[in-house]
């Protein structure tokens, strides 16, 4: 029953968001266990033929620089309360507490984050070196109403990707992910939606402080590889222990094996332009706190506070 309605539901997608004939492509789609030797699969559709497709290794030495407006995030912080999903393909989060929009940069218009779900082996690389963990915080265009529709369009999706690196300084929330996929028994249960109660921040899974970003056109990386993203690509790498990953390498497929890995192949960067933007980017919950040490501050306590003492 479930196998039925979710080969309907993509052939839904299919007609609303592709353009080719072929909609009997992606019901089973996955991934090849790397350890054991298996080969990428072709997807089909948008995912074969497409011209800018994701992901791309970041090769330094080609990309441009760029000045764009500051990047704006409003809202995010804690995200405890959202469902968590094992899709048989990736641990996904959604149905957030409140809106959290992102807007300025490369985007001409706002943003608000849809899901977001990780890829163990990152999806992107940097000079062909690939990280341990990607996470893609997905966000649909505000003016179309939900994915269905804004993955229609050229401008509908925008995706931070945020690169992890192993480290011996931990990321609590991803390790309180791993923990609520422990807590439900999550590993083998497809597509049954449960509530995390763990404590998980968007401030801890986003670097605060994003010096420097990629951006470039690109599509999602799983099918049907719809061409609709805006590909944000932080350069600050975050770091996360090696057992905080753990868990989500043992969740399983709709065929009861473990998804080891979750990568797509690298798709050819053809002559896309790949930007480079150096700036600090400012979030409002960080100028907020900026204004603790600001001059003003500085200047009530130098005239007010000094001379009582
Ligand atoms: C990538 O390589 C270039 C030189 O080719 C170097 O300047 C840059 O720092 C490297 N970046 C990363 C993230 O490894
Ligand atoms: C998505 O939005 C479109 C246009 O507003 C609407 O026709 C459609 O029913 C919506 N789909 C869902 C699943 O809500
Ligand atoms: C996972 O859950 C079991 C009980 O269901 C518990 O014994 C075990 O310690 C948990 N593991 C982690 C890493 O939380």
């Amino acid at each position: 029953m479930n196998k039925i309605v979710i080969i309907l539901s993509l052939g839904v997608c299919c007609l609303d968001a592709s353009t080719t004939q072929n909609v009997h492509i992606t019901h089973e789609w996955g991934y090849p266990n790397l350890e054991e030797s298996e080969e990428f699969q072709n997807w089909g559709g948008d995912c074969d033929n497409g011209r800018q497709q994701s992901p791309i290794d970041i090769n330094f030495n080609k990309v441009l620089k760029g000045i764009y407006p500051k990047l704006i995030f409003n809202g995010y912080n804690s995200i405890a309360g959202c469902n968590i999903v094992n899709n048989g393909h990736s641990i996904q989060l959604s149905s957030f507490p409140q809106e959290m929009e992102i807007s300025g940069g490369p985007l001409l218009a706002s943003y608000i984050v849809e899901q977001i779900h990780f890829h163990w082996w990152s999806e992107h690389t940097l000079n062909n070196t690939r990280y341990p963990f990607e996470m893609h915080v997905v966000h649909r265009n505000k003016k179309y109403g939900n994915m269905t529709q804004a993955m229609k369009f050229k401008n509908g999706i925008t995706v931070l990707g945020i690169l992890y690196h192993y480290s011996n300084v931990g990321n609590p929330s991803i390790e309180n992910v791993g923990k609520a996929l422990n807590d439900s028994g999550l590993f083998n249960l497809i597509n049954d939606p449960r509530k995390m109660n763990r404590l998980v921040s968007m401030k801890e899974l986003i670097p605060q402080k994003i010096d420097s970003y990629i951006t470039y056109e690109g599509s999602l990386t799983t099918p049907l590889c719809s061409e609709i993203v805006q590909w944000i690509i932080p350069l600050t790498t975050f770091p996360v222990r090696m057992n905080e990953i753990l868990p989500f390498r043992k969740i399983e497929n709709d065929d009861g094996k473990v998804i080891t890995n979750n990568f797509r192949e690298i798709q050819k960067t053809r002559n896309r332009p790949l930007i480079e933007i150096s700036e600090n980017i400012v979030s409002s919950s960080t100028k907020n706190d900026g204004l603790v040490s600001s001059p003003l501050t500085f200047f009530v306590l130098v005239c007010f506070v000094i001379p009582c003492l």
